[in-house]
């Protein structure tokens, strides 16, 4: 969570840093903060709420300065104010740290500092950081070097436990900035005489395709001129520069309202484009960077899937397919759950780790679960270079580009067709023929999702009728209730609208009393061997008086109990989610712009969440 950036060079560090900040506002935007060397030292300002009101405060007067900071936070220690933005700085003004992750022993060093003297200036676990450089500086009592900063920086860091990526700034430290990294993500944009730091790739790619991934537990030292990246021990570390293939563009809204609407729309290219060199011409699958053999793939007795939200949801989907096609026992679950149930995990289990950012706290910790009972991880990730691409066992990445909008869209498409192709790859080695069927199915899904999109129109009469609803219900059987769990997760998540997925069969054994005017429904109805059974189902509902809404396959007959329908185009009822859901992304759009949300950004959520 929160997002960092940095720069040294001859541009004018402020503005450069704060438009890179723009690009990664999905972290957090609970409020803002910059700090920059100048003539006159160390210089800060912070505002609340968003980056433009950073701006605000800037008026337009952005320091003469080459070396600058800046962060966008999404609060865990601390309520959202000024006082609790970052960048903080020790007692004396001198250092400024920003910081993303949790310092959990914070407390206590509090304690040990405010014992000494220290006062503190906010209610953030993150202060401790320069004060505890700052105190170590003193103890030094040496003239202040890089040298003798970077120690001071190793030694307040070995006395911290958790999570952090930090970038710092020391007033008698000019041209440089210093970085570090345990369990956050950062990186380094290596230019020509300047060097930019950040979160993720896409606050950098507008001035350099050459990045520089900084590992657990590396430290670095950042001038114009040169990277200096070492272990905490103080041990050089060589790194290969890391050179990012998509461009800019990639990373901006081109013409739409909203990131969100813009990946909703690249549903259909992200499909193709995760099939590409993995569904074959002659209907096999291939799966380069997923080095098993035939022999490893049938050694997985167990299957085991986990992901957080959205990629959780993708993993729901999986499961029910993998058991059907492979007949092996899988498991799917919420990753912040998973290492807690102390799972069955051994050298037989495959366990399967999505998410789209590859940086997600409880994923990373479920792959190091895994890992350390000897199962073996493969990632689907969408962020190359991410923490979870680096260090899984086998890799298959997601071709969805960069995701910007927090509601996941695009992403969620990529991970149902990664798990396709997996599942199909691993029936394949079992020897088992149904490959042929679904290669043409899967080959025919871009062009389902492009009509899916071409009922926008439809779909906003639709959000325009619903708008007003008190309360969702999501309902499905089999691979249509995996498509209610997401639709409910993206209407609430961004139209701040209470919404429930129910196994349409249950809803009689309980949520039915809640059923009242004022409350829509939508009821899935894409599965052939479910169809009948779930129009009854939305009978009982529309004897109930709520608004019922249909969502079937083109072609299938119109129930008279509902008062809207939708129809989706047809595939082979495992892919059905892939294609019923863009429709379902489209509506929750629409509702939540017709109430005027923060659709990109939506209150209390960041795009990804670092912290545990
Ligand atoms: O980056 P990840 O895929 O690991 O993120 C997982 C969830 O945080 C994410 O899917 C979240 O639920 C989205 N806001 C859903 O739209």
């Amino acid at each position: 969570m929160c997002g960092i950036t940095g720069y040294v060079g001859n541009r004018n560090a402020v503005e450069t840093v704060i438009n890179n900040l723009k690009r990664l506002e999905y972290r957090g935007y609970d409020s803002s903060g910059v700090a920059c060397l100048t003539e006159k030292g160390l210089e800060v300002a912070r505002a609340v709420g968003k980056i433009a009101n950073l701006e605000r405060v800037l008026d337009g007067h952005t320091p003469e300065s080459h070396t600058a900071i800046s962060h966008t936070r999404w609060a865990t220690h601390g309520k959202p104010s000024e006082r609790n933005a970052h960048p903080h700085r020790d007692s004396a003004g001198k250092i400024a740290v920003v910081h993303n992750g949790i310092i959990e022993n914070y407390a206590e060093l509090r304690e040990e500092l405010i014992s000494e003297g220290v006062v503190f200036a906010s209610e953030t676990d993150t202060e401790v950081l320069p004060q505890l450089i700052a105190r170590e500086l003193t103890r030094l009592s040496t003239q202040i070097s890089a040298e003798s900063f970077a120690h001071a920086i190793r030694v307040a860091l070995s006395l911290v436990r958790g999570s952090y990526a930090l970038a710092i700034l020391c007033a008698d430290l000019p041209d440089t900035v210093f970085v570090a990294r345990k369990d956050s993500p950062l990186v380094v944009g290596v230019g020509e005489g300047e060097n930019f730091i950040a979160s993720d790739i896409s606050a950098v790619i507008r001035y350099t395709r050459n990045v520089l991934l900084l590992e657990d537990g590396e430290f670095g030292i950042i001038t114009p001129d040169k990277v200096t990246l070492l272990k905490l021990d103080g041990q050089i570390v060589a790194r290969e520069i890391f050179r990012v293939t998509w461009d800019d563009a990639a990373a901006e809204k081109g013409g739409y309202a909203h990131f969100m609407l813009k990946e909703i729309y690249e549903n259909p290219r992200t499909v193709r484009e995760t099939l590409r060199t993995r569904l074959l011409e002659d209907g096999t699958i291939s799966l380069p960077g997923v080095p098993f053999t035939p022999a490893k793939w049938t050694s997985f007795k167990r299957i085991a899937i986990v992901g957080c939200g959205t990629a959780y949801h993708a993993g729901v989907v999986g499961k029910r397919f993998f058991e059907r096609i492979l007949r092996r026992p899988v498991t799917a679950e919420v990753a912040s759950e998973f290492r807690y149930g102390d799972p069955i995990l051994d050298a037989e289990t495959l366990v399967i780790l999505i998410s789209q950012s590859g940086e997600t706290a409880d994923t990373l910790a479920a792959m190091r679960e895994a890992k350390s009972k000897g199962a073996t991880t493969l990632a689907v990730v969408n962020v190359v270079g991410s923490t979870l691409s680096r260090d899984a066992d086998a890799v298959l990445l997601t071709q969805a580009g960069p995701e910007i909008g927090v509601a996941s869209t695009k992403a969620y498409l990529a991970q149902l067709t990664a798990l396709s192709l997996i599942g199909l790859y691993f029936a394949q080695v079992q020897g088992a023929t149904l490959t042929a069927d679904y290669a043409v199915a899967l080959r025919e899904l871009p062009s389902l999702l492009e009509r899916c999109l071409q009922k926008e129109p439809e779909i906003i009469a639709l959000a325009e009728a619903l708008a007003s609803s008190s309360c969702f219900f999501y309902l499905g059987r089999g691979y249509d209730f995996d498509t209610s769990l997401e639709a409910a997760l993206k209407l609430k998540e961004i139209s701040y609208i209470h919404a429930e997925a129910y196994p349409a069969g249950e809803m009689k054994h309980g949520p039915l009393a809640l059923v009242e005017p004022g409350v829509s429904v939508i009821g899935f109805c894409t599965q052939i061997e479910t169809e009948e059974k779930m129009i009854s189902n939305l009978k009982e509902v529309k004897a109930r008086e709520g608004t019922v809404v249909a969502v079937l396959r083109e072609g299938a007959k119109n129930p008279d109990c509902a008062d809207y329908t939708l129809f989706v185009p047809g595939t082979l009822d495992p892919l059905m989610p892939i294609v019923s859901m863009v429709s379902m992304q489209i509506l929750a759009y629409h509702v939540a712009r017709l109430r005027g949300c923060e659709i990109d950004q939506p209150r209390n959520l960041a795009k990804s969440v670092t912290v545990e």
